[in-house]
């Protein structure tokens, strides 16, 4: 097989690429090592960008995300039992954010690619990529029992945090950084209307809860639990409990229950890689860095890489220097993937409890709180960062 872009990985990050090269005439094949229910069914997070919907809008799927989407103007921070608003769309000129599965953006992208005919191949195993900095590099696989070859012009290492793109980069070329949270997050998706039309960000004596929501008859809640905690020794009844201890406010407010649909434990980190590239591989999306959901930047950040990924490729499909251009991609996606690690960790540092905080340290986070919720300017800071920066 030959194609100009092999992209490994089939999650929002490579399916996007795959589409915004196609509309720019580019040829790719897709591997990815999961099969296509996998891909849909998976939870993930849900909050788009206003850059993010308007890029699936400019790029022809913008009609179920509109639809079905629902947008939210602000969101409300809550602590000491009183909820407080963030009016996102005042704060930043009338921006906003769009709550909409992850796995609707991947339907979306899927439904995109089987209308183009272009070759995605699902169930892979054992791929390597190989020749990185020769003109032509190569990714192996097996394939129905078949081993495989795709030669391409370039390679897009779209296979999230534990794809093998990433370690295919010699240690000696790239540089790492890396941060793990001494907590997780324990979620649920309940058939339960949702009791406020905003997220609510919580931090309570117990612990962070996050109230969300996928659709009008559909919650999703988030409890602060341990990094290694078993998502098993959680009834429903506990959860629940927790939820309504952590949540509900002064003025009665709580969230609506109903049955827990699903359930799961997310672990906290963050990570960088620096560069993004390496001779004909560069790397988009969770590959190439995660953030802790508390900011709902990670898919954002994709969605971001892979749009200067598609006008870099195009660049260089038309005769521009490979070099400058990879280097120039990866500088902008690290500047911006900085913004977003510096926002994460903000906002996970301010809304959790910290088992080794001292009394100090929990005044201050108290006041920082209070500051983020009476000062204008701190609230313009958290809704320019939450509505997401400029795509640059
Ligand atoms: N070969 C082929 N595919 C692979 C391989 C491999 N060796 N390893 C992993 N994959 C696939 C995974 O099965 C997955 O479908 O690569 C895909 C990576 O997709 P995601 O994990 O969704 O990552 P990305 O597309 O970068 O999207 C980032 O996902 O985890 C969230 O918070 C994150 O919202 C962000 C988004
Ligand atoms: C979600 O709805 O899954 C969600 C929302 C906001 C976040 C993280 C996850 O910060």
């Amino acid at each position: 097989m030959r194609t100009q872009v092999g992209i490994v990985g089939a999650g929002a990050a490579g399916l996007m690429l795959g589409h915004l090269l196609g509309r720019a005439g580019i040829d790719s094949i897709i591997i990815e090592n999961r099969t296509r229910e996998h891909v849909i069914d998976r939870v993930r997070a849900g909050v788009l960008e206003q850059g993010t919907v308007d890029l699936l809008r400019d790029a022809g799927l913008g009609a179920r995300v509109l639809r079905e989407g629902m947008r939210h103007t602000g969101i409300g921070i809550a602590f000491a039992g009183g909820r407080h608003r963030i009016d996102l769309a005042r704060l930043t000129g009338g921006r906003a954010i769009t709550v909409y599965g992850q796995n609707e953006v991947v339907k979306d992208l899927l439904d995109a690619r089987d209308g183009t005919g272009r070759p995605l191949l699902f169930e892979v195993d054992g791929v390597s990529v190989h020749d990185l900095v020769g003109p032509q590099p190569e990714i192996r696989f097996v394939h129905n029992g078949d081993r495989q070859r795709i030669r391409c012009d370039f390679i897009a290492g779209c296979d999230g945090f534990h794809g093998i793109c990433r370690s295919a980069i010699p240690a000696a070329a790239v540089q790492t950084f890396d941060r793990t949270y001494p907590f997780g997050w324990l979620g649920i998706l309940a058939d339960a209307a949702p009791s406020s039309d905003e997220l609510v960000y919580c931090l309570h004596d117990r612990g962070f809860a996050l109230f969300s929501m996928r659709s009008p008859h559909v919650t999703r809640l988030y409890l602060q639990c341990a990094a290694d905690e078993d998502a098993a020794a959680w009834s429903d009844a506990r959860i629940w409990a927790e939820l309504r201890t952590r949540l509900t406010m002064a003025d009665g407010w709580a969230p609506q229950e109903g049955p827990i649909t699903q359930k799961g434990v997310t672990g906290m980190r963050s990570f960088v890689l620096e560069p993004m590239r390496y001779g004909r591989l560069c790397l988009a999306g969770d590959a190439a860095h995660i953030v802790p959901p508390t900011g709902a930047k990670g898919l954002n950040l994709a969605m971001a890489d892979v749009w200067r990924l598609a006008q870099t490729l195009d660049a260089v499909v038309r005769g521009g220097p490979p070099d400058r251009l990879f280097d120039d991609y990866s500088a902008r996606g690290v500047r911006r993937t900085w913004r977003a690690q510096r926002f994460s960790w903000w906002m996970t540092t301010m809304l959790h409890r910290n088992e080794q905080a001292t009394p100090y340290d929990e005044r201050r986070q108290r006041a920082d709180l209070e500051y983020l919720v009476s000062s204008e300017a701190a609230m313009t800071s958290l809704a320019e960062n939450y509505v997401g920066l400029p795509l640059d």
